[in-house]
């Protein structure tokens, strides 16, 4: 008889690595570079792969594997593989799928490292990457050219906000028989499972929420088998692995992901109320608010709204600066997905660099302000917001 399918925060809890002799009830750390082997034998048999066991930590360790189990089982994914950050993830997926010659669509409001990789890194192994608007999804078909291999998103976006139906681009990968790889750091598995609307890879920055106290670094992709399997050669040659330390780290926070994520929306939600009602901010996009441009698509394929809210300050620039000059309790810091709520002023800090007509495609204003809720008390958040818009 087939065993019933666990509920999310069961396999969160209850994936767990094999005990050791001491009948431990925590998974141990395995701090370990290399496994030995019983005889020529084993080790032979276990290099050709007919054996399925950990060589060397730069290929597998138990407490990575632990952490990818638990990531599969929460993304619905077949295999996965774990990196040392996330932008290890993104790139080493990228560099795997990718030929010279190859050709990319993704949309324009990407994370700004991804953004790099694109502009900077791509044309000087001729590999193209065109960028549809996130408010023109009607032009990707046009971009799609005989050499587009995969199209790349993030939904929610970083830092706008904005959400992608993950439906509609399944059908036209599936139409034009592209892959279709989804960045989920933003919304985390808990959210939403990219796998289930279609997409092949779906990757994540583990550094966000999945750690969820600003600890330690790391990334991964999860999907299909053979795409992963593709992904651990070229990772194993490579070299981008996760530590066992990290892994530890993060498969612990994990065990906590759906009540933390959970409390991390609830915060966002009130605030993002509180703020469509302040006279001094111009606009607020959150998407579980009914004025989210894709409010519906967002409710479709989200169990909450996620954990930053985007809002504009009154007085462009100055405006902004004065607001996170003004803040007393809230951290300023790139990071989000902390148990501290963080703001940042995109337009001077992350985004200073990046031309305004690209900023404007990724939904970026001078006075916008990218909050990352924590888990402090909601009226102590918005106390310290309150305070500095005043
Ligand atoms: C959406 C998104 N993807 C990828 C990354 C990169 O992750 P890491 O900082 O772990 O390399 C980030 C980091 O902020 C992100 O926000």
């Amino acid at each position: 008889m087939s065993e019933k399918k666990k509920h999310f925060e069961t396999e969160a809890i209850r994936t767990q690595s094999e005990n050791t002799q001491f009948s431990e009830h925590s998974v141990p750390l395995y701090l370990t570079s290399g496994f030995v082997f019983e005889d020529s034998e084993e080790m032979r048999a276990s290099f050709a792969e007919e054996k399925q066991r950990d060589l060397y930590s730069r290929y597998s360790n138990p407490n990575v594997n632990e952490f990818v189990d638990k990531v599969c089982k929460m993304e619905g994914a077949e295999a996965g593989f774990a990196f040392a950050s996330g932008m290890a993830a993104v790139f080493s997926t990228f560099a795997t799928l990718l030929d010279a010659g190859d050709h990319v669509v993704s949309c324009s409001s990407v994370f700004g490292a991804t953004h790099g990789l694109f502009t900077k890194y791509f044309p000087k192994w001729n590999i193209e990457c065109s960028y549809f608007n996130i408010n023109e999804v009607e032009t990707i078909e046009s971009l799609i050219q005989p050499n587009t291999k995969f199209i790349y998103a993030e939904t929610p976006t970083n830092p706008g906000v904005d959400v992608l139906d993950l439906e509609f681009l399944s059908a036209i990968c599936k139409k034009h028989n592209l892959l279709l790889v989804i960045d989920n750091c933003f919304a985390t598995p808990y959210l939403q499972q990219p796998i289930k609307f279609g997409a092949d890879l779906v990757i994540h920055s583990a550094t966000k929420l999945m750690d969820g106290q600003g600890r330690v670094l790391g990334g991964v992709t999860v999907g299909k088998k053979e795409l992963i399997r593709e992904i651990y050669l070229f990772s194993r040659l490579t070299g981008p692995s996760m530590s066992p330390f990290n892994a530890w780290v993060l498969s612990k926070s994990l065990e906590t992901l759906a009540i933390r994520v959970e409390r991390h929306c609830e915060n966002a939600l009130k605030l993002a109320i509180f703020l469509e009602a302040h006279p001094k901010v111009t606009w607020v996009k959150y998407p579980f608010l009914k004025s989210h441009p894709k409010h519906d698509i967002a409710k479709k394929q989200m169990k909450m709204g996620g954990s930053i809210v985007a809002f504009e300050v009154e007085g462009g620039i100055e405006g902004g600066k004065s607001f996170f000059d003004s803040i007393k309790m809230c951290s300023l810091s790139a990071n989000l997905g902390d148990t501290r709520t963080i703001v940042t002023h995109p337009a001077s800090t992350t985004h200073a660099k990046v031309e305004a007509s690209v900023k404007a495609a990724a939904g970026i204003t001078d006075g916008m302000v990218r909050c990352s809720l924590g888990l402090e008390h909601i009226d102590d958040i918005i106390a310290d917001i309150e305070q500095a818009l005043a």
